[in-house]
């Protein structure tokens, strides 16, 4: 094949109207300066996003420590995308992270925008499209296999946030119309918010799930947990995100250890020929339907807890948490080393006689 062939075989497999992606950036325009042009002038919802995880998502603590426990150029393509995946990113595509150019110039020179029924006077060139509003606008970075393309055909989804979407009640909504509220700045007209707030948002997370307690005969205690607004798993996003679960007995004198026990994904390692890939084998989230979860009071830890004691006039404190777990810490069942957790519903049952 002729080397014009090979150009024109890429050029014809691109997509003609490409969406926001990971690495490598288009090679159109100085980046740098239209990314600064972006926020000069569109000042509110630049402030929103220099406040987002997008803007940090190259340069952040969790990020950093992650990567360098994993440093492959698979990770920086969507987490410092404004940078070539395999090079050194320069000082200013670690900054930016996911810029407004990354997800406004994603090809040629004209600004990716959603159709509208009028055309603002704009400085600049506006290419819009329908796909833009949906979950185009966010499927490329956050939906994505482990990077085991070499040893197995269908690798794991290592992130399914799309997958999660498209099953859920709310797949005829945007990503954009829970994640973008319209904010007001001052002008008739408001913004979407580009502040993308999530796991660090307990208003948000609270609103993710219904937990009702109850008490049943045997000192048994019954958490459900029922969907509620996420348009997707709870939690979505990173593989390591999980909820845990907390049943005490209260107990002033003598007091105990919490009962614990955890949703989320787990993963492990399966033989494929020679070398080893990484399986899904289990999830345990909330997804459509509400999950029922039963503790015996009598199999909480510590001595305290013994098989004949009498624990129906205890009462008894129950506890949701959000968990970001930076990495599973095998040494212990459930074990893990957190980034940081929330909580997200908590409460109290009285004894049997109360
Ligand atoms: C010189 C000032 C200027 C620069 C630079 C600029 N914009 Fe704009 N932009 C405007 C004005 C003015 C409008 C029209 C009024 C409005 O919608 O805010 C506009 C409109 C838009 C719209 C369309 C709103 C609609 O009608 O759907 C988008 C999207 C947008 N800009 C994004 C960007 C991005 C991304 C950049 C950087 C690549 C950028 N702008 C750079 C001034 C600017
Ligand atoms: C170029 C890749 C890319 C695109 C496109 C993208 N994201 Fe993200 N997004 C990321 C990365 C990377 C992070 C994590 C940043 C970090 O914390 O390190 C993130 C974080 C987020 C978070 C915060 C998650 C949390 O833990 O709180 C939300 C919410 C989010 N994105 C929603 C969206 C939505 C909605 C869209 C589409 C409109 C979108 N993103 C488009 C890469 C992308
Ligand atoms: C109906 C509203 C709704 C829709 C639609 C929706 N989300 Fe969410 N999203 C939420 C809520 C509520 C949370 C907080 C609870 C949670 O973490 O799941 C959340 C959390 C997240 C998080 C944080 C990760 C985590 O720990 O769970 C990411 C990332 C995210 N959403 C991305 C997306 C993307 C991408 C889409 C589109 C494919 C989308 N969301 C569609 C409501 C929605
Ligand atoms: C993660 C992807 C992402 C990033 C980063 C991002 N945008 Fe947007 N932006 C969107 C999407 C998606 C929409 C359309 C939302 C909708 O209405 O459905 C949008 C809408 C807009 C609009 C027009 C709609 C409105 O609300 O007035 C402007 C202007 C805009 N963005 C400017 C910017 C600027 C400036 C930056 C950087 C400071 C930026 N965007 C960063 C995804 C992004
Ligand atoms: C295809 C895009 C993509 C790739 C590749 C990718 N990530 Fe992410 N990453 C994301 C998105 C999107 C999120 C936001 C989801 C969430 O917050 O749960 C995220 C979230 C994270 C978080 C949580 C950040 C925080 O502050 O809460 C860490 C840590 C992380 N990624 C590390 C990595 C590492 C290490 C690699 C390589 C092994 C990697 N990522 C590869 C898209 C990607």
């Amino acid at each position: 094949m002729p080397p014009g062939w090979t150009l024109l075989t890429l050029l014809l497999a691109a997509p003609a109207h490409p969406m926001p992606h990971p690495a490598p950036p288009p090679r159109t325009r100085d980046r740098p300066a239209a990314q600064a042009g972006c926020v000069t002038c569109h000042p509110a919802i630049a402030r929103e996003w220099s406040e987002s995880l997008h803007h940090v998502a190259g340069s952040d603590e969790p990020y950093r420590e992650a990567h360098a426990r994993e440093p492959l150029p698979f990770c920086q393509a969507c987490h410092v995308p404004e940078a070539p995946p395999r090079q050194t990113p320069s000082a200013w595509a670690e900054a930016v992270g996911v810029g407004c150019v990354t997800c406004h110039l994603t090809a040629g020179d004209a600004v990716l925008a959603i159709p509208g029924n009028h055309d603002p006077a704009t400085p600049h060139r506006l290419r819009r499209d329908a796909a833009f509003a949906g979950p185009s606008a966010c499927a490329a970075c956050h939906e994505f296999a482990f990077p085991d393309a070499r040893i197995v055909p269908r690798p794991d989804l290592m992130q399914s946030t799309v997958q999660e979407h498209a099953a859920s009640w709310a797949a005829d909504y945007a990503c954009a119309d829970c994640h973008m509220p319209w904010v007001d700045d001052g002008d008739a007209r408001g913004h979407r918010s580009h502040r993308f707030a999530a796991s660090r948002d307990p208003d948000l997370l609270a609103r993710a799930v219904g937990v009702s307690a109850r008490r049943l005969p045997g000192d048994l205690v019954e958490l459900t947990l029922t969907p509620h607004a996420a348009g997707h798993a709870f939690p979505t996003g990173d593989l390591f995100r999980r909820l845990e679960l907390r049943v005490q007995v209260i107990d002033d004198t003598n007091p105990r250890a919490p009962q614990r026990h955890n949703l989320g994904r787990s993963f492990a390692t399966r033989p494929h020929g020679p070398v080893l890939a990484r399986a899904q084998i289990a999830d345990t989230r909330l997804h459509a339907e509400p999950v029922l979860v039963r503790f015996d009071l009598h199999d909480g830890p510590g001595p305290v807890a013994a098989i004949c004691e009498d624990l129906s006039q205890s009462w008894v404190a129950w506890e949701l948490r959000y968990q970001r777990v930076a990495f599973p810490d095998p040494r212990r069942q459930g074990g893990a080393v957190l980034d940081g957790e929330v909580i997200v519903a908590h409460g109290v049952l009285p004894g049997a006689s109360e």
